[in-house]
């Protein structure tokens, strides 16, 4: 598969606190990635670096080819690198399918594409029976669908989520599960995930980067990675 993102010797200190520390990554085109790690690990400070709402303090940053170490936030996501915060970006009092709207109306000049681009993101983020209910109506879990639908819309090609099943019933957890599997297989998009679920986890099936003091400590499969001893190590107690 071809490669999407590379970093190499990445690193982010905060004053006297290294929070990233060298970090060689790289991620292909339509691959899920889960990034996990202790609290602290440099989980978060890592997906701002490579959303650009961080700037590194070395290392180097190649999506497509192309050298965006440099860019900010706003050029990145206008090359299809988007970013879920855990802060809502939906309009209430609008609809499901106003929202999309709105974002596909950044991107998508011709009506008639964009109609068929709103029902595309519609369908892949589940949401066509809810297409005419006002944001404010949603589950939690629907919410954080439509936000991926946003970023759809805006057609991000890399999707960077922090987290995105905190706070989901265990049910939405596992249709956020398919959902992503689904939007990699079936539409070649490209996902970092970072996670705190173990099940959820294991249920993707796909590699797992393992952050710890900012360092990568380990890469695998999850049971790679969940039989390590030094892995189980730093999360001590954790029921990995
Ligand atoms: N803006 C910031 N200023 C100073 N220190 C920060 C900042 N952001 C994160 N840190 C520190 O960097 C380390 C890594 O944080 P973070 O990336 O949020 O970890 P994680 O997401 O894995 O919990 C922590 O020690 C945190 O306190
Ligand atoms: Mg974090």
């Amino acid at each position: 598969m071809a490669e999407l993102l590379t970093t190499q010797g990445l690193t982010k200190r905060f004053r006297g606190l290294v929070a990233n520390e060298n970090i060689d990554f790289h991620i292909d085109v339509g691959e899920v990635r889960c990034v996990i790690g202790p609290n602290g690990a440099g989980k978060t400070t890592f997906l701002s670096m490579l959303s650009g709402h961080q700037s590194p303090s070395a290392g180097c940053i190649t999506y497509n080819g192309q050298d965006i170490t440099a860019l900010s936030v706003v050029e990145r996501a206008r090359i299809g690198i988007g970013r879920k915060f855990q802060t809502p970006t939906v309009f209430d009092n609008l609809t499901v399918y106003e929202n999309i709207e709105l974002s596909v109306l950044r991107v998508e000049a011709d009506s008639s594409a964009r109609t068929r681009k709103i029902d595309m993101v519609l369908d892949a983020v589940r949401l066509v029976d809810l297409r005419s209910t006002p944001a404010r109506e949603l589950s939690h879990g629907q919410r954080q669908w439509l936000e991926v639908g946003l970023l759809l819309g805006n057609e991000s090609r890399l999707l960077l989520l922090d987290e995105p099943t905190a706070g989901m019933t265990n049910d939405e957890t596992a249709a956020t599960g398919r959902l992503i599997r689904n939007l990699a297989d079936e539409r070649g998009l490209t996902i970092i995930i970072i996670e705190h679920d173990i099940h959820f986890i294991r249920d993707l099936r796909s590699p797992v980067t393992v952050l710890h003091l900012g360092k990568i400590l380990m890469e695998g499969s999850f049971e790679e990675v969940a039989s390590d001893p030094t892995v189980r190590s730093v999360y001590l107690g954790a029921d990995l």
